[in-house]
C-alpha cells in the first residue's frame, strides 16, 4: 500500500516562549521535525509533506536539508490542526493511497507503531495513535465506544467526566488520502478553542457510518513538546534511551549520565566511551575504539582500535583510520588521517591528509586558511614532523620526510628530505651569568634610588 506522510508544522508554539519556531527546537542535534520525519521515513511514503506557517522559511530549510524531496506547503493563519493538514489537499490531490498525519513537535514515534497504524488502517478508516497517559494533563482524550473510537474530545472542551479519561491522543492518524480531505472538509471551528482540530475528523467518520480504531503505544512514544520543561524531558528520555542502546550494543560507559549522544551517533561494540564525552550529529565510531574523557566529536568517522582524547575535538569531515591516536587539545577538521599515524598534543589539523604510520608533533598547526580561501595540506606516509610546525597550505610533505621542530613549512618538501626553516642557533659562552648579574645590578640601583 502506498504511503504519504503529512507532518504538521506551522505552530508557533507559544509556550516555548522563543523566537524560533518550536519545530525546530533541537533535541540530540536534531530539530524536533527531523526526528518526526525520520521515524515517518521508516514507511517508506511516496511524498512527505511539511505543513509550515510560523517561520515558514526556517523551517523548509530545516526540512529540505534533511529530506531533499521533501514538499513544502504553507499555512498563513494557524487556524488549527485540522486547517494544517487540509493545507497538504492540493499536492496530495490524485493520491489514493494511506496519509499518515504526523505531528513536528512529537518526535519519538517508533515505525513499529508506524507500520502497526499502517495495517490498522487496511481493516478501518480512520486509525488513531493512542497512549494510556500516567498523567493526562492537557491531551485529547479518546472517548471509546467499544472497540471503535467514537470521538476525541480536547481538554479544553471535556467534561469533567471526560477529563477522567486517561486513554489520549498522540495526534498521529491514518486514513485513506481521498477520505481524509473529504473528512476534514466538514470539520467546523465550533469549540472552546475557536480552531479546526484535526481529532474532529473521528467523530465525523462515526456519523458517517465509518469504521474506526485505535492503535496504542507506549506514553514514551508519544510524549509531545510544548514548552522548554518538556523538551529538556524528552532530551533526558532520548539520551537515557541511546545510553540502553549501546549498553546493548556492546559499548562500555563507566560514567553514561556524562555521555550525551546525537540522534544518529553509531558506536560499535568494544568500544569504550569515557566520562564527559559529547556526540554532535553524524558519528560513527567503528568497534575496539576509545574515545576518552572530555572530547566532543561531530561530522566525523573513527574506525577500530583508534584513541581519540582526553579533551580532543573532531570537527566534520574528520576521517581517522584504524589505529590513530588524536590525543589532547588535538582539533581535527576535515581531514584524513592514515593509520597508525600519531597526533599526539596541541596540535590543530584542517583540510588535510595525512599518510599512515605518520607522527606529527606537539604544537603543529596546519595553517590551512589565508584570511579568504581555504588551502590543504598533504603529509605521506612515515613522516616526521617536528613539535611546533608550522605548515603553511596549501604544501606537501613526501613519505618519509621530517621537519625541523619550530619549523614554517612554506614550500613542498622531497619525500626522505628534513625541511628546516628556523633561525640557526648562535651561543655566547658565559653571557646568560652576565646578563643577570647585569639585571640585578640595574634594579638595586633602581631601588636605591625609590
Ligand atoms: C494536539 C491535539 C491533542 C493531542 C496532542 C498530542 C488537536 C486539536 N489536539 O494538541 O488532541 O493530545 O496534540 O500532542 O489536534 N499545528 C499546525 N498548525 C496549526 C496548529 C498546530 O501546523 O494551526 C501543528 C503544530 O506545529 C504542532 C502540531 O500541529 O506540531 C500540534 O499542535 P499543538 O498546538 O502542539 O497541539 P496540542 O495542543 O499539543
Ligand atoms: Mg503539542
Amino acid at each position: 500500500m502506498k504511503t504519504a506522510l503529512v507532518i504538521l508544522a506551522a505552530g508557533k508554539g507559544t509556550r516555548m516562549n522563543s523566537d524560533l519556531p518550536k519545530v525546530l527546537h533541537p533535541l540530540a542535534g536534531a530539530p524536533l521535525l527531523v526526528h518526526a520525519m525520520q521515524s515517518g521515513a521508516s514507511l517508506g511514503p511516496s511524498h512527505t509533506v511539511i505543513v509550515a506557517g510560523h517561520g515558514a522559511e526556517l523551517v523548509r530549510k530545516a526540512a529540505l536539508s534533511h529530506d531533499a524531496s521533501a514538499i513544502i506547503v504553507e499555512q498563513n493563519e494557524q487556524l488549527g490542526t485540522g486547517h494544517a493538514a487540509k493545507q497538504a489537499q492540493e499536492v496530495l490531490k490524485g493520491f489514493d493511497g494511506t496519509v499518515i498525519v504526523l505531528f513536528g513537535d512529537t518526535p519519538f514515534v517508533s515505525p513499529e507503531t508506524l507500520s502497526a497504524i499502517c495495517d490498522a488502517q487496511r481493516s478501518s478508516d480512520v486509525v488513531v495513535l493512542g497512549f494510556e497517559a500516567e498523567d493526562p494533563a492537557r491531551y485529547g482524550r479518546l472517548v471509546m465506544d467499544g472497540t471503535q473510537l467514537d470521538r476525541i474530545v480536547e481538554f479544553k472542551d471535556a467534561s469533567e467526566a471526560e477529563r477522567t479519561i486517561t486513554l489520549c491522543n498522540s495526534g498521529v492518524v491514518a486514513c485513506n488520502g481521498t477520505l481524509l480531505f473529504d473528512l476534514l472538509q466538514a470539520v467546523d471551528n465550533d469549540n472552546a478553542a475557536g480552531e479546526f482540530y484535526l481529532p474532529d475528523i473521528v467523530g465525523i467518520a462515526r456519523a458517517r457510518g465509518l469504521k474506526t480504531a485505535v492503535v496504542t503505544c507506549d506514553e514514551s512514544e508519544t510524549l509531545g513538546i510544548n514548552s522548554r520543561a518538556e523538551l529538556s524531558a524528552a532530551e533526558a528520555a532520548f539520551q537515557n534511551r541511546a545510553r540502553a542502546d549501546a549498553f546493548e550494543n556492546g559499548v562500555t560507559l563507566p560514567a553514561p549520565e556524562t555521555v550525551h549522544f546525537a540522534f544518529d551517533t553509531v558506536v560499535g561494540r568494544d568500544t569504550i566511551i569515557e566520562p564527559n564525552v559529547v556526540f554532535g550529529p553524524g558519528v560513527t565510531v567503528e568497534s575496539g575504539a576509545t574515545i576518552r574523557a572530555f572530547s566532543h566529536l561531530e561530522g566525523c568517522h573513527v574506525a577500530r582500535g583508534s584513541i581519540v582524547g582526553p579533551y580532543a575535538r573532531l570537527r566534520p569531515g574528520a576521517e581517522l583510520s584504524e589505529n590513530v591516536r588524536v590525543g589532547n587539545f588535538v582539533e581535527v577538521k576535515n581531514a584524513r588521517i592514515g593509520t597508525g599515524t600519531k597526533i599526539n598534543h596541541l596540535s590543530y589539523i584542517g583540510d588535510a591528509t595525512l599518510g599512515e604510520h605518520t607522527n606529527v608533533g606537539a604544537g603543529t598547526i596546519t595553517c590551512n586558511y589565508d584570511g579568504v580561501l581555504k588551502h590543504h595540506t598533504e603529509i605521506g606516509n612515515h613522516v616526521f614532523i617536528g613539535s611546533n610546525t608550522m605548515l603553511v597550505a596549501p604544501v606537501q610533505i613526501g613519505d618519509h620526510a621530517m621537519t625541523g621542530s619550530g619549523s614554517v613549512i612554506t614550500s613542498d618538501v622531497e619525500p626522505e628530505a628534513l625541511a628546516l626553516s628556523r633561525a640557526p642557533q648562535i651561543e655566547k659562552p658565559g653571557m646568560a651569568t652576565k646578563l643577570i648579574n647585569l639585571l640585578k645590578a640595574k634594579k638595586a640601583k633602581q631601588q636605591r634610588g625609590s
